[in-house]
């Protein structure tokens, strides 16, 4: 046996494990559950998998909303699961655990993230903000007193944050993020065809044909729907152009949570972000066009990262050795 540090980026879609060279695991934050008794039956892609097509008996649960824990029990089943299966066949002794969660959270939505993980088995848990580990995790020079943004899109929560000497100077988190950009895709269809498409198709539309702004070539993809009078099964076509109209509203909700932060922060930091730019990170930083998007509308150059989907987990992993210089820049429970 022995000990062993871990990163935990508990995210409404997926939840990711790092130790401080590499991923370990990343998997839906999804459980099925047996309705009576609460037993689990499956976890994150086999949960998944499972969605939409169980018997009654069985409810499939997503433990998360909005970046913060909806279902306390089933977090706490979900992480003690993901924190075995990271042990393997080598017993780890109760790891010590960096877990991030949004800037913008309460000290209630706070504490419930740090006792289900204590709960799940580790040793010692910390809460790092999902804005800092994002920084730490592609290496922006946070240490220094120059100021450095990120704009992390997730699937629940969008969090705009501008650091300095590894503190947040300016935050700003929006409960809103892909699966919003999703429904507006299922309101979109309904409205202007009168057909009913599920929230797997309407994701599936976003990231084969989706964008921020209109492209120079169109695509299209035919979906199946319901006809919303008759019930009876209906397919309908979609363009690019008409997932960019649909997406237009949430979009302007994430352009305007940058807008703030910008706003509230000195002037001096501004300049500094002006030079190096806007970090795009999470799930939601692949959306074709976000980058334009948002460099015309904060008139500040905003770029992808190479790593959206796994820096805040591989950066909380990362700020495991580094606690001592952090700690006092660490959300308190
Ligand atoms: N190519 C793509 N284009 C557009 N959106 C994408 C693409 N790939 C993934 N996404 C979206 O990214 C989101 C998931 O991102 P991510 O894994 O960062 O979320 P999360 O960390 O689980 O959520 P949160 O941080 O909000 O709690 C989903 O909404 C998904 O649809
Ligand atoms: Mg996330």
């Amino acid at each position: 046996m022995f000990y062993k540090d871990l990163g935990i980026d508990l995210g409404t879609m997926f939840t990711r494990i790092a130790d401080g060279t590499q991923v370990l695991l990343s998997e839906p934050t999804i459980v099925a559950i047996e309705v009576e008794d609460q037993k689990m039956v499956a976890v994150g892609q086999e949960a998944r998998d499972m969605y939409g097509r169980v018997p009654e008996n069985i409810e499939v649960v997503r433990p998360l909303k909005n970046g913060v824990i909806a279902d306390y029990e089933i977090t706490e089943t979900l992480l003690s699961y993901l924190l075995q299966h990271v042990s393997g066949s080598m017993r780890i002794f109760r790891p010590r655990v960096m877990i991030s969660v949004p800037n913008g959270i309460t000290s209630v939505e706070r504490r419930a993230v740090h006792e289900a993980v204590l709960e799940a088995g580790s040793r010692d848990a910390s809460l790092i903000q999902q804005s800092l580990a994002a920084a730490l995790g592609v290496d922006l020079p946070i240490n220094s007193p120059s100021g450095n943004m990120v704009i992390t899109l997730g699937g629940g929560c969008t969090e705009a944050a501008v650091m300095a000497m590894y503190g947040i100077v300016s935050a700003e988190t929006l409960r809103l993020g892909g699966m919003e950009l999703d429904e507006a895709i299922v309101n979109y269809v309904r409205r202007k065809y009168g057909v009913v498409i599920g929230q797997v198709t309407a994701e599936q539309l976003k990231v084969r044909i989706g964008a921020a702004v209109p492209q120079d070539t169109e695509n299209s993809m035919e979906v199946q729907g319901q006809d919303q009078v008759t019930g009876l099964p209906r397919p309908v076509t979609l363009t690019t152009g008409e997932i960019v109209e649909a997406l237009q509203e949430p979009l302007k909700a994430i352009i305007e949570t940058g807008r703030r932060v910008l706003e509230k922060t000195p002037p001096e930091l501004v300049a500094d972000i002006i030079d190096r730019g806007v970090a795009l990170c999470g799930g939601g930083a692949l959306l074709r066009g976000i980058d334009k998007l948002l460099t015309k509308s904060l008139g500040i150059p905003a770029y992808l990262v190479d790593n959206p989907l796994t820096c805040v987990v591989e950066g909380a992993a990362k700020a495991i050795p580094m606690y001592n210089i952090l700690r006092r820049k660490l959300p308190q429970v």
